[in-house]
């Protein structure tokens, strides 16, 4: 039974559908203050989606655009158009794609349960020391996503939780066995859309970097087991562990990746694999260089992912954010952050689309 109720120039359409899923709808033609959302949760048994129609947001918002409208914030629709047609004319060999892994090409919620990250999904083999892990984990993870904690204060308790997190996994004697088997049981999927991202990107030769606070022999085997195929235009930048001849963890190569410091890495870890993802295709020549590639697609879940393309000299970046929970606090700072905010862990969908339509056949 709709029902429409006006309020403060903004009109609110409650509609429910046969499996009484409510819609809610705001329309204005003036910016949307995202501070008056209420009542919209996140969880997977939340049946809320936004669907805007102000001026704003009308970018791409028929029926095959990028922008679905019951799931994508566009806070800056002229920016954004401004930047896709700078993409367009530079064309794909000028792109290059930067991912950051867990909750961004995985999905956040699973058959109602939370999605496990690259860290998360790890049975050392220990059951005491998987506890000590999934301890820190409550106390750390909510502070990670804070919206209302300094970023000095955050990097500091980042930055303990990573410690902490990985002198657990080597003296709970993790093996790269455990690995295997942990991966083959986790609760870890990608969204939906990633395998046609990574094939259209393939296909049109532009190179992938998933940097990641994770943990690099995690994804190269997340993706082994899940994708049954490998894609010569992906290249990781994560925590890399060193095993010793018994198959044992024994350290972490260099420095430790955390979701605030990709800024701090972006060049010092990416640079070298930059180089090699120019050669990707065989192709040596200067268009392939990602180095010359001066057009980024970042895609993060984090505000701190937006640091993963620190240091490269680009012309155009567009940055596309996953917002997949506490959507009320954070939807502000995020649409200002992003060009393009997907809610409610929303499939890799819109972003195969964007592609497609910056570089159609
Ligand atoms: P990302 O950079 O690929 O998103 O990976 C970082 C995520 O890993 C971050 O959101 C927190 C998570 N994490 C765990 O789940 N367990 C841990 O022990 C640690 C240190 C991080
Ligand atoms: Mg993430």
């Amino acid at each position: 039974m709709p029902h429409t109720k006006k309020g403060g120039g903004v009109f609110i359409r409650f509609q429910a559908n046969a499996q009484m899923t409510v819609r809610v709808q705001f329309t204005s033609t003036t910016p949307l203050r995202f501070a008056s959302i209420f009542n919209l949760r996140s969880s997977p048994f939340s049946t809320s989606r936004l669907l805007f129609s102000g001026r704003r947001n009308v970018i791409g918002m028929d029926k095959e655009g990028f922008l679905q409208p019951a799931e994508a914030v566009v806070a800056d629709s002229d920016l954004l158009k401004k930047k896709l047609d700078a993409l367009r004319f530079s064309g794909p060999q000028k792109l290059q794609v930067i991912a950051d892994f867990d909750a961004t090409l995985t999905r956040y919620w699973i058959d109602g349960c939370r999605g496990q990250t690259s860290h998360g999904l790890l049975k050392q083999g220990n059951p005491e020391y998987d506890t000590k892990r999934d301890e820190l984990y409550k106390y750390y993870h909510p502070l990670e996503y804070s919206p209302t904690i300094s970023i000095e204060e955050k990097t500091k308790l980042m930055e303990e939780w990573w410690g902490k997190s990985h002198s657990l996994l080597i003296e709970g004697g993790l093996t790269f066995d455990a690995i295997k088997q942990s991966v083959a049981a986790a609760t870890i999927a990608f969204r939906e859309g990633v395998v046609e991202l990574f094939e259209l990107l393939e296909e049109k030769g532009v190179p992938v970097l998933i940097f990641s606070a994770g943990l690099a022999d995690i994804i190269e085997e997340v993706l082994r087991q899940k994708l049954h195929r490998s894609f010569k235009n992906i290249r990781i930048v994560s925590n890399r562990m060193v095993f010793d001849d018994n198959g044992c963890l024994v350290s972490f190569k260099g420095k430790t990746i955390h979701s605030l410091n990709k800024n701090e890495h972006a060049l010092d870890m990416a640079a070298p694999l930059h180089d090699q993802l120019g050669d990707v295709d065989g192709a040596i020549n200067d268009s392939a260089s990602v180095r010359k590639r001066t057009n980024v697609l970042l895609l993060g879940d984090h505000i701190g992912d937006l640091g993963m393309s620190d240091g490269l000299n680009y012309d155009t970046r567009i940055s596309v954010g996953f917002l997949n929970d506490n959507i009320e606090n954070s939807l502000d700072s995020y649409r200002n952050a992003f060009d393009i905010v997907y809610l409610n862990d929303a499939s890799m969908l819109g972003v195969v689309k964007l592609v497609r339509q910056l570089f159609p056949v």
